[in-house]
This record gives structure tokens, C-alpha cells and sequence, in this order.
């Protein structure tokens, strides 16, 4: 039984608002599960009024900054030089994410650090963005505002790089501002105030056109990102695989994607032994999730995205030590990026083909349970020795990959928190990626330098392949002791169910928890969703 009926989750009440001088907007596009809203109001236009905007803070990013100048000096000269003083001290000089809270009664301004105006990034305002939101949360600010006039002398053309360093002001601060508090029961006495307005301050019609579209993308975004993040941080006894095809279906429905569900039986049917070995042990039945978004030409070959959908790993028979086992419950985080992305590429309407494959079980030690030494036999055809229980994540996803070859795809990506291995190689600031087509590991490696989800190629030698060959199957899930390269090993054992076309596999473990950047929080990233939307929109 589940400790709380999981109907709905609780997000933050954040809304961002870019504010113009000339346009009133309805709230006909408020839509109902978002974490804010782009409304426009009433401000009058000049710069100068951005002081006297009625807010409790105002943000103000700087670029590095010898001496004040602009509204800076404006700023500088209404509170008696603070600003001299402080560049004079040393306590701000507009490097990147650096922060300064200036109070006096009425206005409180921020300044918030950007860097050097050649180094300026959408990564680094959404970085920034994220410092400055999370400081004025914790002064206990629940309406700020920032001003954008920073942006204006950025990049080519009048409105250049306006537009997009905006959404990446929006994208920072509602990735930021992510709280999961969907189990903890409402406290009257709860002192933890919210930051639940951000107004994004503009001085042209130009510049409210850019900023809306752009608010309405990052809207999209945050929130995929925080339904695969819902997703990862429910406990194991919400969301189990029966809960993930619910979601799944429930997403399908609101968006054009056709949703199919595998059970046990027709899972039996096809002769998935692999993914129907690791589910044995658990009383939670397993599924194969299947979705399918056709944004292109119904013949164009689609893009499958694979996710590891174990929504609780204990290791099995092999089982896991029981210091942090808990976070295990993150086992399903490829499966949480999987259908967020399939979601936002919809909402986003890609003119693109996706299918989504999910695998989805549980991993326990049970009576039924597979032992060490047991042999599977594979939907492809291939037998084999699973010598480590725990190593269970490669097992369903040898399925699903086998599932994925019906759609004859253009290329295939699957998502795991496959090694602990991972984390050893590159820790919590990028994922591994090892694949069989140097071009596509290129663009994956470009769309995570683009998005900030970084991803790092690890190398999968013929040597790592014959380091998968069982003396009694054709394959067995870990290596003989010594030869490490754990996360490669993994790849290993998944390239013979991959295919042909060009296949990245792409291991999360370190990323999906715990991934350390200005805008995520303590546990899940919801890692992957903005990767792949750069992904499949840089590609098509
Ligand atoms: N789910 C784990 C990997 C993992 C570890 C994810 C830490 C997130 C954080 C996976 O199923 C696993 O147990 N892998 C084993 C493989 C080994 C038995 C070859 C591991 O990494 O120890
Ligand atoms: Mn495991
Ligand atoms: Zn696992």
C-alpha cells in the first residue's frame, strides 16, 4: 500500500511574469499544471521606472564591473555608493554567479554576477538565474523582479541573444525552484516562505514578444523536467511499473501519442525471459511501456528512446548493502526522462518521430527470485548467465532494445542508472556515454554543453565485448573479477541487443541524483529531458 495516494503532486506555486509597458494580457494561456505563468501587466516603459517597480526585490545582473556605471551608478548614487564600496572591497565584481543583497528601506536590489559579456552562455544566465532565486528564497523574498537591460548589449542584432538568454532566465530560475513536498503534511506553523513571483522586466514591444515566447518554452520545459523529477522522487511504493504505465497513459491521452502497455503475458508471448527474469522475484507485475509521437512524416524512421525503468533495485538475490538503499528508488530515472521527454517534445510539437520504450519492474529477493548462475533466455534469441542479480538493469533493457529493432529505427538511445562505476568516472557533473557511431556521441556531446547536461565518452573496445561471453550462454551480465570498467561493461553487454544504426547509451547514475548544478537541488535532476529535446531539435 501506498503511504499517500499518489493522485497529485505538489509543486511549487512559482510564476513568472514578463512585464511590458503597452500590453495587457488575458490568462487564457495559463494551463493548469505549470509551475508559473506568463501573464503581462501594466509598467510603465522607461529603464529608469525598473526602479520603482513595485517589488520586494529587484535582480539586476551585472557583467564584471570596475566601477559602476549606467543604472548601476543610478543605483550606486540611491544608496549613498553602496555599490562603489562594495566593488571597492571586493564584494562584487560581476563574476559569474557571484551575488550582492543590497537592502535599504524600499528597495532591495541584487546584484547578480554574469561574467565577462564575451563569456556570457544561456548555461550561464540559467546558472545565475538559479543562484539569484535560490538567495532571495532563502531571505524569505516571495516577489522579486529581474531586469533585463543586461541582455541588450549582448550578441548580434538589435534583439540578438535578448530572447534567448530570457528563457534561459525563466529555464534557470523554475528549475531552481523545485520543492518536492508532496508528503509532508501541511504545518500551520511552517515557517518556510516560497518565492512565488518572478517578473521579468522588459522596455519594448521587441523585447515582450521575445520574452513571452520565450517564457512559454521555458515553461514547457521546467515543467518536463519536474514531471520526470515528481517521478524519480516518489518513494517505491507509488510509483511502482503499474504506476509508470498509468502515467503513461495519462500523458498519451492529453498529448497526440499513442500509448501501449505490455504485460507479463504478452511479455511471455514475445519471449522477454531477460526482463521477465528480473521481475520474477517481486509481486509487482512488470510492463513494457511503448509511446509513440509521429511529429514527421509517418515513413520517416523514428528515434527510440530506451529508459531503465526499475522502480526499486535491492539487488536481489545479490543483494545491495542497506546503507542508502533507500535511493534506489531512483533506479527509474531513464524511464522518468524517457516519458518526460516523449511529453515535451509533444507539447513542444517536434517535427520529429519518437517512440519511447520503457522497461519497467522490480528488483527483489524473493522465493521466486533469479539466482546467481541462473540462465534467461532473451526475446532476441540469446541465452543468458546472469551471474550478479544486481546487475539487472542491462537485463531489461536487453529487451527492450530487442523490442526497439520493430520500429527500424534511425537511431536508438537508451538511458540507465546502469553502474555505480559511473560515479567513480565522472561523479555527479556529467553522465557517461558509450555508443557504436562517433557522429551521433559528437551531437550528444554538443546538446550537453548546450543544455549544461553534460555527457562524457567513455570507449567500448572489442576487448570489453569478449569480456561478456559466458563459458556456458552466449552472455553473462557481469565481467570475470579484474576486469573492471564497469560502466563500459555494461554497454558491452547491451551493444549485441542495440542493433545496427547508429545506438548511444547514455548511463545516468551519477546525474539523475544529485546532479550538481545551480538549479537543481538535492536529489533528482530529471537529467536527460532538456539533453534530448537539444538533441532531437539540433538533428532534425
Ligand atoms: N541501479 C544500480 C546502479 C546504481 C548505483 C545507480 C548507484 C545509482 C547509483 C545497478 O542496477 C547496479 O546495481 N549496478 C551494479 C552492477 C554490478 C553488479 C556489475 C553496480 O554498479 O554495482
Ligand atoms: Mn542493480
Ligand atoms: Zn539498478
Amino acid at each position: 500500500m501506498a503511504a499517500n495516494k499518489p493522485t497529485t503532486t505538489r509543486n511549487p506555486k512559482f510564476r513568472l511574469i514578463a512585464v511590458s509597458h503597452k500590453y495587457k494580457l488575458s490568462s487564457s494561456n495559463y494551463s493548469k499544471r505549470t509551475f508559473y505563468k506568463a501573464v503581462m501587466i501594466k509598467i510603465n516603459q522607461k529603464i529608469e521606472q525598473s526602479l520603482n517597480h513595485k517589488t520586494e526585490c529587484l535582480i539586476l545582473p551585472c557583467l564584471e564591473v570596475k566601477k559602476p556605471t549606467g543604472l548601476l551608478k543610478e543605483i550606486d548614487d540611491n544608496l549613498q555608493g553602496a555599490v562603489s564600496a562594495a566593488i571597492k572591497n571586493k564584494r562584487f565584481s560581476g563574476k559569474p554567479n557571484q551575488t550582492l543583497l543590497l537592502n535599504s528601506t524600499g528597495s532591495n536590489i541584487l546584484l547578480l554576477g554574469l561574467g565577462k559579456a564575451k563569456e556570457v552562455t544561456a548555461e550561464k544566465i540559467r546558472q545565475a538565474a538559479a543562484t539569484a532565486v535560490k538567495v532571495l528564497e532563502k531571505s524569505k523574498f516571495k516577489s522579486v523582479a529581474a531586469d533585463l537591460s543586461a541582455f541588450e548589449s549582448l550578441g548580434k542584432g538589435k534583439s540578438g541573444r535578448y530572447g534567448e538568454l530570457a528563457g534561459a532566465v525563466a529555464e534557470g530560475a523554475g528549475l531552481a525552484l523545485y520543492h518536492f513536498d508532496n508528503y509532508k503534511s501541511k504545518d500551520e506553523d511552517d515557517p518556510s516562505i516560497r518565492l512565488e513571483k518572478l517578473t521579468l522586466l522588459t522596455t519594448s514591444k521587441t523585447q515582450k514578444t521575445a520574452v513571452e515566447k520565450s517564457i512559454a518554452r521555458a515553461e514547457k520545459i521546467v515543467n518536463a523536467v519536474h514531471v520526470a523529477r515528481d517521478l524519480i522522487s516518489h518513494p517505491g511504493n507509488t510509483v511502482t511499473p503499474t504506476y509508470l504505465a498509468e502515467h503513461a497513459k495519462k500523458m498519451a491521452r492529453k498529448n497526440k501519442i499513442t500509448c501501449k502497455v505490455l504485460g507479463k503475458k504478452e511479455m511471455e508471448k514475445l519471449g522477454m525471459g531477460s526482463l521477465l527474469g528480473v521481475a520474477q522475484g517481486s509481486d509487482e507485475p512488470p510492463a513494457l511501456i511503448v509511446l509513440e509521437y509521429n511529429g514527421a512524416a509517418k515513413k520517416k524512421a523514428p528515434t527510440v528512446i530506451v529508459g531503465k525503468g526499475i522502480t526499486f533495485d535491492t539487488g536481489g538475490i545479490s543483494l545491495k548493502p542497506g546503507g542508502g538503499m533507500d535511493e534506489m528508488k531512483m533506479d527509474m530515472s531513464g524511464s522518468a526522462t524517457t516519458l518526460a521527454t516523449l511529453e515535451l517534445v509533444a507539447s513542444l510539437k517536434l517535427k520529429v518521430n519518437v517512440v519511447g520504450i520503457v522497461a519497467a519492474a522490480e528488483n527483489m529477493p524473493s522465493g521466486s527470485a533469479i539466482k546467481p548462475g541462473d540462465i534467461l533466455k532473451s526475446m532476441s534469441g540469446k541465452t543468458i548467465e546472469v551471474l550478479n542479480t544486481d546487475a539487472e538493469g542491462r537485463l531489461v533493457l536487453a529487451d527492450a532494445l530487442t523490442y526497439a529493432q520493430r520500429y527500424n529505427p534511425k537511431e536508438v538511445i537508451d538511458l540507465a542508472t546502469l553502474t555505480g562505476a559511473v560515479l567513480h568516472a565522472l561523479g555527479h557533473q556529467a553522465a557517461a556515454v558509450i555508443g557504436n557511431n562517433p557522429a551521433m556521441i559528437q551531437k550528444l556531446k554538443d546538446a550537453g554543453e548546450a543544455t549544461g547536461e553534460r555527457v562524457w565518452e567513455l570507449p567500448l573496445w572489442e576487448e570489453h565485448e569478449k569480456a561478456t561471453k559466458s563459458d556456458i550462454a552466449d552472455l553473462k551480465n557481469i565481467a570475470s573479477p579484474g576486469v573492471g570498467a564497469g560502466t563500459t561493461m555494461g554497454a558491452a553487454f547491451l551493444k549485441p541487443f542495440a542493433g545496427d544504426q547508429p545506438w548511444t547509451h547514455i548511463d545516468i547514475a551519477g546525474t539523475a541524483w544529485g546532479f550538481d548544478r545551480p538549479y537543481t537541488n538535492k536529489g533528482a535532476s530529471g537529467f536527460g529531458v532538456r539533453l534530448l529535446l537539444n538533441y532531437l531539435e539540433k538533428t532534425h
